[in-house]
């Protein structure tokens, strides 16, 4: 529930203003909230100018107050920031600490959900990496070997991926650490799981910065997503909850490769109206 301490409101209505819903009524010259159409989204707590909005739903303590310094990014280097990530495939055999990831999993979770759903989890998968990478590789074998025998007008478009994943498992067999393409033997992966994609693609891309931002280097493995919703095993191992897909699987460790600039990219398609 969200509370407002009357002794702390000074009545200026800023609240009100801010409340998308149209939850907070002024009354008596201070705000009040009627918990009714909340979706607990915090904007009250975060404009109240006097911090007399709280709630007993969430944890108080982890709230920041606002410093310039702290808080604003210099859009330039914002930018570079995000021009300059790459995916990364080469990874150090360096394990990646606890904190450190996290640290990665807080910037998913203060990531935006819609109607402030926080549906997405987040699986951190370490000790069992190779169980679940044996049973992926075979999967992806698995379909690629029934889309190379049903050339149907749909398994066309899929027919380079299914060589490309039966030759991958074939290689991974001959020699596993050199061969891995799956993970590319990134000690940690991280899988967002979620009511709603969206909600865990947005998460996913502002832990992809955060790990950035800490040194590591991640890609995003769509073969594994691809694998895990062929067969409900993966599904099983990794412990993904009722009702909840499993949206982004992101692999996390230091990377073994140092670009030395930006790549280029295609033109924005932008149509101005
Ligand atoms: C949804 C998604 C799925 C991806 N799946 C894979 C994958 O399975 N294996 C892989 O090596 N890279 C994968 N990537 C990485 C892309 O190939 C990569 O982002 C793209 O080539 C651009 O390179 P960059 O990330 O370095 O800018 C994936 C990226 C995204 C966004």
């Amino acid at each position: 529930m969200m509370k407002v301490d009357i002794e702390k409101c000074i009545g200026c209505g800023l609240c009100v203003k801010d409340c998308f819903p149209g939850d907070i009524k002024m009354v008596s010259d201070k705000a009040k909230i009627r918990n009714i159409a909340c979706f607990k989204c915090g904007h009250c707590i975060a404009v109240c100018p006097a911090n007399a909005i709280s709630t007993d739903e969430y944890n108080m303590d982890e709230i920041k107050e606002y410093s310039k310094e702290k808080f604003d990014i210099d859009p330039e280097n914002l930018l570079n920031f995000i021009k300059f990530r790459r995916s990364i495939r080469q990874f150090k055999t360096i394990d990646v600490a606890k904190d450190k990831l996290e640290a990665i999993i807080e910037a998913g979770r203060f990531t935006q959900t819609g109607a402030n759903a926080q549906d997405v989890s987040y699986t951190v998968v370490r000790e069992n990496l190779a169980e679940i990478k044996e049973l992926t590789y075979e999967t992806l074998n698995h379909i690629g070997e029934q889309i190379l025998s049903n050339p149907s007008p749909e398994n066309q478009a899929y027919t380079r991926y299914a060589k490309m994943w039966i030759n991958m498992y074939k290689k991974y067999k001959e020699n596993p650490v050199e061969n891995d393409k799956l993970f590319c033997n990134a000690p940690a992966i991280i899988i967002t799981t979620a009511f709603s994609d969206v909600n865990a693609a947005l998460a996913s891309s502002n832990m992809e910065l955060m790990a950035n931002s800490l040194t590591l280097g991640t890609f995003f493995s769509g073969f594994f997503v691809r694998a895990a919703s062929a067969n409900p095993e993966i599904r099983d191992i990794v412990g993904i909850p009722e009702g909840k897909h499993i949206v982004t699987c992101m692999t996390v460790g230091y990377p073994d490769v140092q670009y030395k600039r930006s790549v280029p990219r295609k033109a924005a398609e932008v149509s101005w109206k």
